[in-house]
């Protein structure tokens, strides 16, 4: 795996460094796969150009808002005494090693926050409530799943 980033020559670190987020502005992230590899990535901004990977473009993910009919990807939302409790599916996704959510992410106007998720281990995780978010969750099998709140 070899993960690149295409710009016309060196720009300094500074560069990608977006001041709207310094002043309250929502984050946006964008979460680009390997089509060989399947390796993931997230995205802050990126300037309009492109991610490569295996010698391919990244393909950008479409989170999708809807399950189909199993209703097992979409995560469950519960805030409870601070916390905000994610379960993903109404029923429990399979979390074998070839089939799996790897990582639950929550971004906010202020934060972005990822739970890492192992295969053999509920697709569940606990983040510090907020007011609004966005709530991410990747299958390596079906793609990218949110639900906003
Ligand atoms: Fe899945």
């Amino acid at each position: 795996m070899n993960i690149s980033l295409n710009i016309a020559g060196a720009l300094p670190l500074s560069s990608f460094v977006q001041p709207q987020y310094l002043i309250g502005m929502a984050k946006k992230l964008l979460f680009y796969r390997c089509p060989v590899c399947h390796s993931l990535v997230e995205l802050i901004d990126n300037g309009g150009h492109s991610l490569t990977c295996c010698g391919q473009s990244m393909q950008l993910l479409t989170a999708k808002t809807e399950d189909q009919a199993d209703e097992y990807h979409l995560p469950v939302l519960k805030h409870r005494s601070g916390l905000l409790y994610v379960e993903v599916g109404k029923k429990p996704h399979p979390q074998s090693e070839d089939h799996q959510i790897t990582c639950i992410v929550l971004v906010t106007k202020q934060t972005i926050r990822r739970s890492d998720i192992k295969s053999n281990s509920p697709a569940t995780t606990v983040f510090t409530d907020k007011d609004h978010g966005d709530v991410y969750v990747y299958c390596n099998v079906h793609g990218l799943f949110k639900v906003s709140f």
